[in-house]
């Protein structure tokens, strides 16, 4: 029997993967979309990394945690009084899965809705040959099937402490830091990025005593400097133990939980002994399976591939989003890719503008910027004004109970145009949108100082932060 012919088969299901696959069959293509990863029941779970082990279940237990502790620590100062209030584990990890199983369905229904033919198990190239490529496709049966352009959007995984493999019990990755079956007492954390933070976050406010090891003398190295010290400020005041420039040594993973012998700041030898461990020191793409040396698709040092600035591959035809090419791990920016190689490939001119994606850190008080920090502009020698405004200062913010933070405007010196925004504070991730918008359309600070936002809202500090850029805040 021939061979299934696509005009794009997309090999990865992730936030990159099932966007592409969804555009291209907006655009009149015939789509198919391999993704092999299994639901516990070995069935598909269409999402990747994002909607399986990522951004949806590590938000779902970030907004049942955050409850859990607005119940045991601020619900009396709004005169709500709360007794017996308990933690019911198995039901919040419970309700994650079904948000995440809501999700892996919502991709089914679309992919159905946009008529992308859905293949579960391993996509592997064989061979260049034909009108394009031919992908095998291994899950409970095996079939090969040929594409003229392959997208490929396998993603990226958790990077191990050497010495330290992850065995999801004691050892976790943010698989196993997502369904640990008990709250851990003691918790240990190597990296404070940002999924050290998110699930650090997590486990302290459910009742984990909680340190995290980070290597950097600095915390939230790219973060500005100011944000980043009055996150740090917040969180310690929490009770997150930050240890900043450490060196991790051996780690023995034992039946009572792990023993981390570990090097601080000034070179004194420690040991933090912990239930469990959340290893969280990067992700590295995966190319695992895919068989690029049977076409020579071009990896680098890192195991990236290998694209230009267009998604563009070392092949013909072949392109690749997401995780498991350079720029940042985000969904929003693997999206964006998907998006634009789709439209490349109809012959469109797709365009991500890698200087105006958002970042955002979903702690509390959350952490979202976009454009350059102010150490950057000053390393790159880039004459600027600098605004901030403090929630403290907002009505809003008074009225929810929480002041925490500020928001930051960086502006050209001559010109005005925003160069940066950067915040921390309550629904950072959020209000970040509005300094998206002003980038993208090239706005100076005055032009955000200049329109009308809604009172009382958090959006005012945004405007205000606008007006500090000169010297002219209204509320502070
Ligand atoms: P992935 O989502 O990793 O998807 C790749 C898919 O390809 C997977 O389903 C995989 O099984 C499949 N695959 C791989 N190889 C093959 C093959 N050969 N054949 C078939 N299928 C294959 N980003 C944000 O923007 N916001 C957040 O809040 C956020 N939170 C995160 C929280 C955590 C704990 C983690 C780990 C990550 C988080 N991220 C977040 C990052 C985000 O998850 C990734 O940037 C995003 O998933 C990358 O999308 P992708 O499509 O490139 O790859
Ligand atoms: P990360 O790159 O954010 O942070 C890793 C941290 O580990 C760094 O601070 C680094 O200095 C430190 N580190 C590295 N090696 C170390 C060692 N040997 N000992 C001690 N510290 C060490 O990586 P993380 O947190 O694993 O997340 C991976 C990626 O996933 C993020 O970069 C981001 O792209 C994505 N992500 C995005 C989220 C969001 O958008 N809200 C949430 C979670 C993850």
């Amino acid at each position: 029997m021939a061979n299934k012919q696509f005009d794009v088969i997309v090999i990865g299901g992730g936030p990159g993967g099932y966007i592409a696959a969804i555009r291209a069959a907006q655009l009149g293509f015939n789509v198919a979309c391999i993704d092999e990863w299994k639901n516990a029941k070995g069935g598909p779970a269409l999402g990747g990394t994002c909607t399986n082990v990522g951004c949806i279940p590590s938000k779902a237990l970030l907004q049942s945690s955050e409850h859990f502790e607005h119940a045991s620590k601020h619900f009396a100062d709004h005169g709500i009084k709360v007794e017996g209030l308990g933690l019911d584990l198995d039901k919040m990890v419970g309700r994650k899965d079904a948000v995440v199983k809501q999700n892996n369905d919502g991709i089914t229904y679309l992919f159905k809705k946009n008529k992308v033919t859905s293949f579960h198990g391993r996509g592997s190239f064989v061979k260049a040959g034909g009108a394009g490529y031919e992908i095998k496709v291994a899950g409970a049966a095996e079939e090969t099937i040929e594409g003229k352009h392959i997208i490929v959007a396998t993603g990226s995984n958790a990077r191990a402490l050497p010495g330290a493999d992850f065995d999801e019990v004691n050892i976790l990755s943010n698989d196993g830091a997502l369904r640990i079956p008990g709250v851990p007492k003691k918790l240990g954390l190597i990296g404070s990025g940002v999924i050290g933070l998110e699930m650090g976050s997590v486990w302290r406010r459910l009742g984990s005593e909680v340190t995290v090891l980070e290597a950097l003398p600095t915390f939230l190295g790219a973060v500005d400097e100011q944000i980043a010290k009055e996150a740090q400020k917040a969180f310690t005041k929490q009770g997150l133990k930050i240890e900043l420039g450490v060196k991790v040594g051996e780690v023995k993973n034992g039946k009572k939980g792990v023993s981390i012998a570990w090097t601080n700041a000034k070179g004194e030898a420690q040991t933090l002994d912990v239930d469990k461990l959340i290893v969280s020191i990067g992700r590295v793409p995966n190319t695992i399976g895919l068989n690029a040396e049977a076409v020579g698709l071009k990896l680098d040092e890192r195991g990236a591939i290998v694209v230009d600035d267009d998604c563009k591959t070392s092949l013909p035809n072949v392109w690749a989003i997401g995780d498991v090419v350079r720029g940042p791990m985000l969904a929003h920016k693997a999206e964006e890719e998907g998006v634009a190689v789709a439209e490349r490939i109809a012959g469109q001119h797709g365009h991500v503008n890698f200087n105006t994606i958002p970042w955002v850190i979903y702690t509390s008080p959350e952490i979202a910027w976009v454009g350059q920090t102010e150490q950057q502009l000053k390393a790159a020698g880039r004459a600027y004004k600098a605004g901030t405004f403090p929630f403290l200062a907002n009505g809003r913010a008074r009225a929810l109970g929480d002041t925490t933070g500020m928001v930051k405007f960086l502006a050209d010196a001559a010109t005005d145009e925003i160069l940066g925004v950067h915040i921390v504070g309550p629904m950072a991730s959020e209000l970040i949108s509005e300094a998206v918008v002003a980038m993208e359309f090239k706005a100076s600070a005055e032009d955000i100082a200049r329109i009308c936002h809604a009172h009382p809202s958090l959006s005012e500090a945004t405007k205000e932060a606008a007006l500090a850029i000169d010297k002219r805040t209204l509320n502070f």
